[in-house]
């Protein structure tokens, strides 16, 4: 009898997800006797009614690869642990779906599922392993917070696509003798502002895990102004934070989506170094959600296509509960309940951080 896999993307989406899913059709083709599944919209299209899952086969996979997004979409307010429910009064409630969810699985037949999803997708896949679904996670985040993983695909392309920016935004910067500040993505790891930060040849570079000092930060801008008039690249990630502060965004009000929207940091530091007294011009640059689109470098193609097959292949072989992952160089598994329990923030003793700060880059400390 044939077998059947179901194949979803949840969260907040990044270049690379479609690179997964064609892996995951072809590599199921070429091996036989597997038919694809896609859930629409993370887990939503299993729990609504009527379902909203469709058959994945080569012709609807060919070419997407080069393609930014997710072809079987995402959300990141479809948590089937907290449902959002609307009750009849108008209010919104929760409700832990997860039985439900897995029941369903189990009912339209499916012998593996694979999300591939961040580290909250990834604590969803296992609390649902826990309930009897036989289900592997593929990690994906541009922000490459997950633990278990050198890196997850996307990132590559989010600071390709950073690092481009920059390089365009010190051409202006010469120009003019102003201060640059280009935010990035990163809401409690800076390894996209830190990668930027060396690949572009920033002056300052301001992520989470190393509260800033304004002093300091105004100390280096006027060190590259003491000679005359100079020019300053700054890159500072949206989860930056001064010391003693707390980080610039504001709640959601959409139902169902726990994240604070991050964003604004790089304006909140260019008003307190105004008032502060700096005298040079001062410029920022939201990069915001064009780090998570677009078609994605070959890096994270590669990576993505590798996650594919293997994640396959573990369906097939029966590896469930388990996280496909990247180590010195080569894929290997991980279990979900200890890939869960792993972030990675930058670590002070990392040696991009040593990179950094053998050019003379400041992550703004005292
Ligand atoms: O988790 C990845 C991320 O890119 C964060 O860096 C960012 O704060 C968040 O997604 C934004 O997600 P959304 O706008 O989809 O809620």
């Amino acid at each position: 009898m044939r077998k059947k896999l179901l194949v979803l993307t949840g969260g907040g989406d990044c270049p690379g997800l479609n690179a997964v899913i064609r892996a995951i059709v072809k590599s199921a083709e070429e091996f036989g006797g597997w038919d694809v599944w896609g859930s629409i919209e993370a887990f939503n299209g299993v729990l609504a009614d009527p379902v909203n899952i469709v058959p994945l086969m080569s012709k609807d996979v060919a070419g997407i690869h080069v393609k930014g997004g997710t072809i079987i979409k995402t959300t990141n307010r479809g948590n089937p642990l907290k449902f959002p429910i609307q009750n009849e009064d108008g209010s919104w409630s929760t409700k832990d779906l997860s039985q439900d969810l897995v029941n369903v699985v189990k009912d339209l037949d499916f012998d593996a599922v694979i999300n591939i999803g961040g580290d909250g997708s990834q604590k969803i896949s296992y609390e649902l392993y826990k309930k009897g679904m036989p289900i592997i996670g593929v990690p994906k985040t541009i922000d490459n917070d997950l633990g278990a993983t050198d890196f997850t695909f996307g990132f590559s392309t989010a600071v390709q696509t950073a690092t481009d920016s920059f390089d365009k935004l010190v051409s202006t910067a010469e120009s003019h003798h102003r201060v640059m500040i280009m935010e990035v993505m990163g809401r409690d790891a800076g390894w996209i502002a830190l990668h930027t930060a060396i690949a572009g040849g920033a002056e300052i570079c301001l992520i989470p895990e190393i509260p800033f000092d304004y002093e300091t930060v105004l100390n280096q801008i006027h060190k590259r102004y003491k000679k005359g008039k100079g020019f300053v690249n700054m890159v500072v990630a949206e989860g930056a934070k001064a010391i003693g502060g707390n980080v610039v965004g504001s709640h959601s009000s959409e139902k169902g989506d726990e994240h604070i929207k991050l964003g604004g940091i790089a304006n909140t530091i260019r008003s307190k170094l105004e008032s502060m007294g700096c005298e040079a011009q001062i410029r920022c640059t939201i990069l915001g959600h064009t780090q998570r689109g677009g078609s994605p470098i070959a890096f994270d193609r590669i990576l993505a296509t590798a996650y594919g097959t293997k994640a396959f292949e573990m369906a097939h072989q029966g590896h469930f509960g388990k996280l496909v992952t990247y180590e010195n160089n080569n894929l290997s598994m991980s279990d979900l309940e200890e890939a869960v329990k792993e972030y990675k923030f930058v670590d002070q003793d990392h040696f991009l951080i040593h990179t950094a700060r053998s050019l003379g880059i400041s992550f703004g400390e005292v």
